[in-house]
């Protein structure tokens, strides 16, 4: 990789939104009947999740560029065959965890090398809390998961971490138990499983950390077009804050004010960033943001300011290498059990860079601005990693210098056209 040595003007419609994408399929599984969503996002994650439901009955069909999707319902999923393998998708894992905990019958969930090491206890606890069995490695702790399910009672749990992944697994079980599941936070994470639920008439209430399901419910069949993803856009996003005389125009991107935390962070560092909301899609505003290439000074990140900019992180360590004066990022730990050690990830990859960034507690300290030599550096299989890697060498490259990225493959877990997209002379 090479450094980007002229201006980014594009107009981008990033691919369709991974979180939206794994609910919708989901839900489109739980209802009977026939939903068509268009849309979906590409990535390998959001194709695991497709594959996983289809273990249990429901049919997927590819139409003229949307997913059909034909469901005897939830009440009808037959049991899996085999250990249904969730690749490398957390998401997937945990919510249908949710969903297996309301069937009769053994589920057996698993998946790649990294997810069998990501921490499953913090769905599995409150599963366990409304009757399910639900066992797995590491005294129950990581996958492979069983989940042998049935009758549920109803919840209130406060979850300890701030995660639409577990609050959503609770959610959908909770469409399967008799009265009122709710679920707490320390602080709000994405809210795209409630806007869905409440989209499709089901009762479903927030108040501030708070969330309310009244069950059981059972969602009807849908037509859907998912919005664009904002996580992904961010790469363009920063590379073109970063590049002298850029100029971006994202389009049809889900403005959904949870996961624009990495954006607003961008501005706080003062970046010319402008959300422009047109319509409302499936509950959730969409419209365009622009950005125009600023210069930056030096961010302080806390812990609460993390859930609504959790996957953009690695890309705001890049962006604080060319801001003026020392970033603080604090209270990253979730980071540290996504797809890889995201901390440290980052923190070496920038580091063999040349980059002025160290591991800080849970967090970084970066001491910018500063220019990137070549070096070798590696995204540890994670594609968030790969992206902000390949950003971080565009944008903060010496003229002449390269990088070699190992593991840029792993942009198709969200992103398979990434190195095609705004490719750089
Ligand atoms: C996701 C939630 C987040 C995020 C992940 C997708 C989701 O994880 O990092 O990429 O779709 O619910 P956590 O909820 O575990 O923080």
């Amino acid at each position: 990789m090479e450094p980007l040595d002229r201006p980014l003007r594009a107009v981008l419609r990033p691919p369709g939104d991974k979180s939206v994408s794994h609910r919708a399929l989901l839900l489109a599984a739980a209802a009977k009947g026939r939903s068509r969503i268009a849309g979906l996002g590409p990535g390998a994650d959001v194709r695991s999740t497709l594959r996983a439901l289809a273990c249990f009955g429901p049919r997927f069909e590819e139409r003229d560029g949307a997913w059909e999707v034909e469901s005897p319902g939830l009440d009808g999923w037959h049991e899996a065959e085999d250990v249904i393998d969730c690749g490398n998708s957390g998401t997937t894992l945990r919510l249908l965890s949710g969903l297996a905990a309301t069937r009769p019958f053994l589920t057996l969930l698993s998946g790649d090398g990294s997810l069998r090491r990501r921490p499953m206890d913090r769905v599995a606890e409150p599963l366990r809390a409304m009757g399910a069995r639900v066992d797995g490695r590491g005294a129950g702790r990581y996958a492979p998961l069983a989940v042998r399910g049935g009758e549920l009672r109803p919840l209130r749990w406060r979850s300890p971490v701030a995660s639409a992944q577990v609050k959503s697994a609770i959610l959908l079980a909770g469409l399967r138990a008799g009265g009122e599941t709710a679920v707490e936070e320390p602080a709000p994470s994405r809210d795209h499983t409630e806007r869905l639920l409440a989209w499709l008439g089901l009762p479903v209430a927030t108040e501030g950390r708070l969330v309310r399901l009244a069950g059981p419910a059972t969602p009807p069949p849908f037509r859907l077009e998912v919005a664009g993803d904002p996580s992904s856009a961010f790469p363009w996003a920063v590379l073109a804050v970063l590049t002298p005389g850029s100029e971006l125009e994202v389009e049809g991107v889900l403005l959904n004010p949870l996961r624009l935390g990495g954006y607003r962070l961008l501005q706080r560092m003062g970046a010319d960033v402008e959300f422009l909301p047109e319509r409302q899609e499936a509950g959730e505003p969409v419209g365009r943001i622009r950005l125009r290439s600023s210069p930056l000074r030096a961010v302080r990140v806390d812990e609460d300011e993390v859930p609504a900019a959790v996957d953009e992180l690695p890309l705001l360590a890049v962006a604080a290498c060319a801001a003026d004066g020392e970033s603080h990022f604090r209270g990253l730990g979730e980071l540290r059990v996504k797809e890889s050690d995201r901390v440290r990830a980052m923190a070496e990859g920038l580091a063999a860079m040349g980059l002025p960034v160290t591991e800080e507690g849970d967090g970084w300290r970066v001491r910018g601005p500063g220019r990137a030599r070549s070096a070798r550096v590696s995204s540890l299989g994670d594609h968030r990693v790969a992206m902000a890697l390949a950003v971080a060498a565009w944008a903060l490259l010496r003229p002449g210098e390269a990088v070699e990225l190992e593991g840029a493959e792993s942009v198709a877990i969200s992103y398979p056209g990434f190195f095609r997209e705004v490719r750089p002379a």
